[in-house]
């Protein structure tokens, strides 16, 4: 109950704002400062905070009674892979099943395809990324998914490129969620006019795409201080697309509301943890717009899933670093994925002692 309270805390947030700015009108200090008293931007906040954000996440999750119904916990295809990497869309594609989806595919190239196969037995692997036929052979299974995500281990390949923005647009038109990471946003920095206005895109990027994003949309190198409002401009200047800038903490912007996920991680930072969020963002994706925005209480559905995905990649870091210390990989941390998951949105001790709270910011 006091975490519904503190969901509604977050939303009033706005109108907070509202009133101060209309009084500062009156009162002079700069709104800036305003703000940063109001909302302390690099300080701990309460775990009631943290408990809102989570408590909007578990309303978007599925019961696992209704999984019963085949195919609504999931469809996801994950786009990428090459040669060279064929580690990213296996560890997005696992993170997929085992975060719930029914079944996960992984559009590949010719190459890649037998490789990532042998990874395992539950993925649904088709080589056709470098195809002439590739567009036409993913929009054939684009009907019976539910999300994409795209870029993990693309490269640059100037073929594979030009695949993909036919994927995109395929997937446009289908109105089917798109979670874009790596060289899907290498892509998108070429071309940012490829999701302009798509509002079910949501950006995963790390500070050195963010800063090309930035400064491919923006045509500024964004104040590196004040990050929530960089995030929310970059959205904003594309069209209210969600982004998430990864970091030390996790900044989510839809253009309207801001969120940090300061969840304690770990310290390691291996390779795969970016594949990890972006292949579990897309199962919440789907389940958050399934459920809508009276489950997330007015919040964009996105926002929200794309906060549960960040507090669920530290949570399994910080599982799986507490049991490898140094030499913890990607692959122990997907096998966190599903104590993580049950302890943050299956059970009310997402709160436990130890954890660093969540902040959570509405501008
Ligand atoms: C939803 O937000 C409203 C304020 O906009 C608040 O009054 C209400 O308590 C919130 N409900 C939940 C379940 O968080
Ligand atoms: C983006 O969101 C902001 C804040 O909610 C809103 O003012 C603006 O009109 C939106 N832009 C688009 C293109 O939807």
């Amino acid at each position: 109950m006091a975490s519904r309270a503190g969901a509604g805390a977050v939303v009033a947030g706005a109108a907070v704002v509202a009133v101060l700015s209309a009084a500062l009108a009156l009162y002079g200090p700069p709104l800036d400062a305003v703000l940063n008293q109001a909302f302390p931007l690099h300080t701990a906040r309460s775990v009631t905070d943290m408990e809102a954000a989570l408590q909007l996440v578990r309303n978007v999750v599925p019961p696992l009674a209704a999984w019963k119904h085949k195919g609504q916990a999931g469809r996801i295809g994950v786009v990428g892979g090459c040669p060279e990497y064929t580690g990213a869309p296996y560890f997005a594609a696992i993170s997929a099943l085992k975060v719930g989806a029914d079944l996960s595919h992984v559009f590949t190239t010719q190459d890649a395809a037998p490789v990532i196969k042998s990874y395992s037995p539950e993925l649904i692997v088709h080589p056709v990324l470098d195809s002439p036929s590739a567009v036409q052979d993913v929009e054939k299974w684009l009907p019976r998914l539910h999300a994409l995500v795209v870029g993990p281990g693309l490269g640059r390949d100037d073929v594979l490129l030009e695949n993909v923005k036919g994927i995109l647009e395929a997937s446009k038109t289908r109105g089917i969620p798109i979670v874009i990471d790596a060289d899907g946003l290498w892509l998108v920095a070429q071309q940012p006019a490829l999701i302009q206005g798509y509002q079910k895109a949501v950006l995963t990027p790390n500070h050195v795409e963010f800063s090309r994003l930035a400064e491919a949309v923006l045509g500024d190198p964004l104040d590196g201080r004040d990050r929530y409002r960089s995030v929310q401009r970059l959205s904003q200047a594309l069209g209210n697309v969600t982004v998430v800038q990864k970091g030390e903490q996790d900044v989510i912007s839809d253009g309207g509301q801001a969120l940090t996920c300061s969840r304690q991680g770990s310290g390691r930072r291996c390779g795969g943890q970016g594949d990890l969020l972006s292949g579990s963002l897309g199962v919440l994706a789907h389940w958050a717009l399934l459920a809508g925005p009276e489950k997330t209480n007015g919040s964009s559905p996105l926002l929200v899933a794309a906060f549960g995905a960040c507090a669920l990649t530290r949570q399994c870091a910080r599982q799986a670093f507490q049991k490898h210390g140094r030499a913890t990989t990607a692959t122990d941390m997907i096998r966190e994925l599903g104590p993580a998951f049950s302890r943050l949105f299956e059970t009310s001790a997402g709160a436990d002692g130890g954890v660093a709270p969540t902040g959570e910011l509405s501008l």
